[in-house]
């Protein structure tokens, strides 16, 4: 991982191979602003038709590299682009907290930075960072886009750089020490949930993905203020968690059930995190056909996301107690798995008609809802890959948000907005409720043959289960897998999607915001 140190040295004087500096797109061309505007100075006139030349108007998102010609002391410049002032450019947003569009636009330009830097010792960042909001911005964007997946290639592909300074006039104060080490440990617990997405399901099936929980839980230093316990076959029988089972009967990898618990000493709310950890998605028999099985290593997102952000919070030391629950199965089709027109007992007692296999994270799902339910906790966060139809909602980079909790849905949308990660609002209509117990022979049926409205339905499900706790439900589908080209600071594959919301609500919780 790249580390980060803060450093009150003038940009012009600092000796690194790059130097990197943010610019704004302005009527007649580009300007360099922050700490940037004196290195812009130094290298003199030339420096903004340079930029143009080369075809850089400032946009957000775009780099160009220009050789400094012994005009400052690093030997390259990257300039990245930070949009249009007035837009979502930061100097135009004062005061944001650093948690406002302007913090984004600077994550992300730091993220761009660290993306297309390869072969450099040294790094020196110039980026605005007067304020703790824009210096834990950058330092965010700089950790989460100095992130590489390096570790099914026979030889590195290319290095990001490992020692990067910052420069920022809190270097050496409270607050800038703060915002580096909660930088460093949200990033980390999002590399972290990378990690486990992008590892292939062959090498990460439900009991080596519990033992990595666990081996995650003892290497995070928490001082054993978290405690994992960790369900296996025999015991998620005796506990009637039949949802789980049934999912994971058609794999030779047997499900598990992963509990966090972490207790800090005087907590001002008790929140439950259940996250979908299906560690492969063929459909089961319901199968899925080619393009549909490509990314399905994906499907344990939620559970991925759930155990980093409850490490986070810990590793944090934030008041807020959590308990998390990881429900892990590998949906395979095979002669033991479960068929549609079976019928599952969840935890809880209720019936299920299965009737599509492929709809398997709400049965996993259904258990640990029960399971979270009965720690009476204040509030229960479920985090899923759970549909298609939300993405045919949302797009690929928005995850919806479905709770009927006004107060719970502000503060997650807040929460999202700020940290960069879009939780959009869907409902679950009134109707879906008589869908959910209309099946002839069960409680309830697990699938809606008529698709449309599918996350709503699926919601609607889950909600079942929740003994009318205050909940909310984070479908991920879209933005826990990018399979389109890397932007900002998030790469191919894995994004590590929702730890950093989670994270924010806890803060927000920790800092006496009601929810
Ligand atoms: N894991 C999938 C949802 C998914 C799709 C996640 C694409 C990420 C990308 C889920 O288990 C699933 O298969 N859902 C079905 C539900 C349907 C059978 C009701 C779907 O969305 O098609
Ligand atoms: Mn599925
Ligand atoms: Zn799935």
């Amino acid at each position: 991982m790249t580390s980060l140190t803060l450093r009150n040295t003038p940009a012009t004087t600092t000796r690194t191979d790059v130097l990197v500096v943010g610019a704004v797109a302005v009527d007649d061309g580009v300007r360099a602003v922050g700490p940037g505007a004196e290195v812009a100075s130094a290298v003199g006139l030339g420096f903004a038709p340079t930029l143009s030349t080369l075809g850089f108007s400032g946009k957000a998102g775009e780099v160009a590299k220009l050789p400094t010609g012994g005009a400052v002391t690093s030997s390259l410049l990257l300039v990245v682009g930070l949009g249009k002032p007035g837009e979502d450019a930061p100097e135009d947003v004062p005061g944001d907290g650093g948690d406002g569009p302007a913090a984004e636009t600077l994550r992300r330009a730091a993220g761009v930075a660290m993306r297309s830097i390869s072969n450099a010792a040294s790094v020196a960042v110039a980026l605005p960072a007067s304020d703790a909001g824009q210096l834990r911005a950058v330092c965010d964007g700089l950790v989460l886009g100095g992130y590489r997946f390096d570790t099914y290639r026979s030889k590195p592909s290319d290095d990001a750089p490992t020692e990067v300074v910052v420069l920022t006039p809190l270097a050496r104060t409270k607050e800038g020490r703060a915002a580096l080490e909660r930088a460093e440990v949200v990033g980390g617990e999002v590399a972290r949930t990378r990690d486990w997405v992008n590892t292939p399901a062959r090498d990460l099936v439900p009991a080596s993905f519990a033992d990595q929980i666990t081996a995650a839980v003892r290497d995070a230093k928490v001082g054993g203020k978290v405690k994992a316990t960790v369900w296996d076959e025999a015991v998620l029988a005796k506990e009637h968690c039949g949802g789980i089972l049934g999912v994971g009967q058609g794999s030779d990898s047997p499900p598990r059930l992963v509990q966090l618990a972490y207790k800090p000493r005087k907590p001002v709310a008790h929140v439950a995190l259940v996250g979908k950890g299906i560690t492969y998605d063929s459909g089961g028999l319901s199968i899925k056909t080619g393009p549909g099985l490509m990314t399905m290593k994906c499907d344990m997102s939620g559970a991925a996301a759930v155990v980093a952000a409850t490490l986070a919070i810990a590793r944090l030391g934030l008041p807020v107690r959590v308990s998390a629950y990881a429900a892990l199965a590998e949906n395979m089709p095979s002669g033991g798995a479960t068929r549609p027109g079976d019928v599952l007992t969840m935890r809880d007692g209720t019936t299920v008609e299965v009737q599509n296999t492929d709809a398997e994270g709400r049965l996993v799902l259904a258990d640990a809802l029960v399971l979270a339910s009965e720690a009476k906790p204040d509030l229960v966060i479920d985090v899923a890959t759970l549909t298609g139809a939300c993405m045919v909602a949302l797009g690929t980079r928005t995850a919806g948000l479905v709770t009927q909790d006004e107060s719970l849905r502000a503060a997650l949308h807040d929460a999202g907005e700020r940290s960069g990660e879009p939780l959009w609002p869907l409902p679950i209509p009134e109707e879906m409720r008589a869908k959910v117990r209309s099946s002839h022979l069960a409680d309830v049926r697990q699938h809606n043959p008529d698709t449309s409205g599918g996350a709503l339905f699926a919601a609607a499900f889950l909600r079942e289960f929740v003994g009318g706790r205050r909940w909310a439900h984070l479908d991920i589908a879209g933005p826990a897998f990018n399979t389109g080209d890397p932007f900002g600071y998030t790469p191919r594959g894995g994004t590590g999607t929702a730890v950093r919301a989670l994270v924010r609500l806890a803060e927000d919780l920790a800092d006496g915001v009601t929810v």
